[in-house]
């Protein structure tokens, strides 16, 4: 950390900061707040200095999240806000494929990440190469790609889908072709979890989440047996028969809503470690039972590199403005659909379809 003097836990920061520690304090030590504070405070004049924002992902630890995040939420709401939103800069407290997006979105405006290797697991399984042969493989076929991927993958693809509208994307790009199959890439449990939701074919790639691909069936049994009023909520991007022993499933932005507006006694969320502990943050009545992963790639962004992001102006996402113009259709499209009804309600009724999955 720099100098002392700017970061210490004077009173004007404790008074400044005290709208923060009021949410945040059940999550946050005393003792770590005096450290977090005086970073926030600093972070927070930075962005008015600099017309900057910071768009921060539900999966980001709660400092951030509360502390410092102009916009949150899921990666659909994140790319809408980066298309929106008219500061100069963004700094993306997220992984590289959503910097991206929004540069994509945003070529007018500086994009920084603040650690460049936060990557992903789904948007390093595939290249835009392995698009051109999938499409020489199925013509004819549109491919909808989920926004876990690089810009070279969205630039070789039709539509682009996040977790809350995947299955209102395969539905609606299907009738525009008339086709009665779909490819969505990469992530081959997202695909599937799609596939019981619709009448449309699915040609899905082998991609993975290394977060929500360690939960399995067992673990919902165990946490049931464990705690049985708990409600279980997961994430799409869990394997099917996780999904299928859980209550309800959707995107981070929907699990976020369950819990705010149904208010359960007790819940659990099959998803990156930090989102309990931000939703906990405004559900105060709901008790939150937490088994979770970690993400390593969300979890490189921490206050003090989102500082030095503002101060040095790094580290800068750049894409070929040949690519992001052909990224940006795809993403647009998607943006450009009406808001999902009911937000990646995975709807343990409707998912009654023969699953019709092909992997690649
Ligand atoms: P959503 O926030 O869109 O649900 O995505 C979760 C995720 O894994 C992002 O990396
Ligand atoms: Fe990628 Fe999974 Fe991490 Fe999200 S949680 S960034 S999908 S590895």
């Amino acid at each position: 950390m720099a100098d002392g003097n700017r970061f210490a836990f004077t009173a004007e920061i404790e008074a400044e900061t005290l709208p923060i520690w009021d949410k945040v304090k059940r999550h946050i030590t005393p003792m770590e707040w005096q450290a977090h504070a005086p970073m926030i405070a600093e972070i927070n004049r930075l962005k008015r200095a600099k017309n900057a924002v910071i768009l921060a992902h539900n999966y980001m630890t709660t400092d951030i999240f509360h502390g410092v995040g102009d916009f949150v939420g899921d990666s659909l709401a994140l790319a809408r806000e980066a298309a929106r939103c008219d500061a100069k800069i963004i700094v993306q407290a997220g992984v590289h494929f959503m910097a991206e997006t929004s540069k994509v979105l945003c070529p007018e405006k500086t994009v920084l990440i603040p650690d460049p290797l936060a990557g992903c697991s789904l948007a390093s399984s595939i290249t835009g190469a392995d698009v051109r042969l999938i499409k020489q493989r199925f013509p004819g076929l549109p491919v909808v790609t989920y926004v876990n991927t690089t810009a070279d993958v969205k630039a070789e693809t039709d539509i682009c889908c996040t977790s809350a509208n995947a299955v209102q994307v395969v539905e609606e790009i299907a009738r525009q072709w008339g086709v009665s199959r779909v490819i969505l890439i990469p992530d081959e449990f997202l695909a599937r979890n799609v596939a019981r939701q619709t009448s449309i074919g699915i040609i899905a790639w082998q991609g993975r989440c290394e977060v929500h691909e360690r939960f399995t069936a067992q673990d919902i049994r165990d946490i049931r047996d464990a705690y049985p009023g708990a409600e279980v909520l997961a994430h799409p991007e869990c394997p099917t028969e996780v999904l299928e022993a859980s209550d309800f499933a959707g995107s981070t932005a929907a699990m976020n809503d369950y819990v705010l507006t149904r208010k359960p006694k007790q819940v659990v969320l099959i998803t990156e470690c930090s989102m309990a502990d931000n939703v906990a943050a405004d559900a105060v009545d709901t008790e939150f039972v937490r088994p979770c992963n970690l993400c390593p790639h969300m979890k490189r962004i921490s206050l003090e590199n989102i500082y030095q992001a503002l101060v040095h102006d790094q580290f800068e996402v750049t894409v070929e403005p040949a690519i992001a113009e052909r990224a940006r259709l795809a993403v647009q499209r998607m943006i450009d659909l009406p808001p999902p009804l009911v937000a990646a309600r995975y709807d343990l009724v409707r998912a009654r379809h023969h699953v019709d999955v092909e992997l690649i």
